[in-house]
């Protein structure tokens, strides 16, 4: 399932991260990826464990929290601190899939990546190109969104970002695992959820809504590990 999530982050957030970016220290992108992602990929980042990518991405996670429908889509049980991109003067990622497990920076832990999440902050009319491009069983879909919006889809797709020809593309960017691994079943789940919710702006809590929240929990509990 993709997802297009709007207003992760407010204006304000955007313009506050934008400033601390502009003067932070960027590396070569190939430090995260293995093999296969380093032949196609060229861009920036900001270190993993740098000062700057973990005041930033506690700022997003805090504003993830926040955000119930991230929430009912991704049903995170863990979030890889996120990490921060830019591409600029003909930067592109070419097609590959994320690494299935990843190792937490500075720890011993490790999180399967199952859901994949791209958060826009530079709007998308100052560059050219920079489409997030995946591919899935439906064909392929191109993504660019307004600053402070999110993009999360499977983990699983083939994916790219193409060339930005005018501009720079800042973005953050990261993996959950969720607690629901299998994305047919996180998509259906979701769709419940978004049933029952809009259910109860028009009933309130009456017996059938009740009902179907109950139902919705107890199919989480079959296939949650968390
Ligand atoms: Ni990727």
């Amino acid at each position: 399932m993709m997802l297009h999530v709007p207003q992760v982050l407010t204006p304000a957030q955007v313009d506050t991260m934008l400033t601390r970016l502009a003067d932070a220290d960027w590396v070569d992108g190939r430090a995260t990826v293995g093999a296969q992602g380093a032949q196609v990929k060229k861009n920036r980042q900001l270190p993993e464990d740098g000062a700057a990518a973990r005041e930033l991405g506690e700022m997003v996670l805090a504003a993830l929290n926040a955000h119930p429908l991230f929430f009912a889509a991704a049903l995170p049980a863990k979030i890889v601190p996120p990490l921060f991109n830019r591409y600029s003067g003909g930067e592109h990622y070419g097609m590959h899939v994320d690494g299935s497990v990843r190792k937490l920076a500075g720890s011993h832990a490790m999180l399967r990546t199952d859901v994949s999440c791209t958060l826009f902050l530079t709007d998308a009319d100052s560059y050219d190109g920079g489409e997030l491009v995946v591919a899935d069983a439906y064909g392929t879909h191109e993504v660019k969104l307004a600053a402070g919006d999110m993009i999360l889809y499977p983990s699983t797709s083939l994916h790219q970002v193409l060339p930005v020809t005018r501009g720079e593309r800042i973005c953050s960017f990261f993996w959950v695992q969720s607690m629901v691994r299998d994305d047919s079943r996180r998509a259906m789940l979701f769709d419940l959820d978004r049933n029952i919710v809009a259910l109860r702006e028009k009933l309130g809590d009456s017996e059938e809504v009740v009902g179907l929240t109950g139902h919705y929990h107890n199919l989480l509990r079959q296939w949650a590990d968390v």
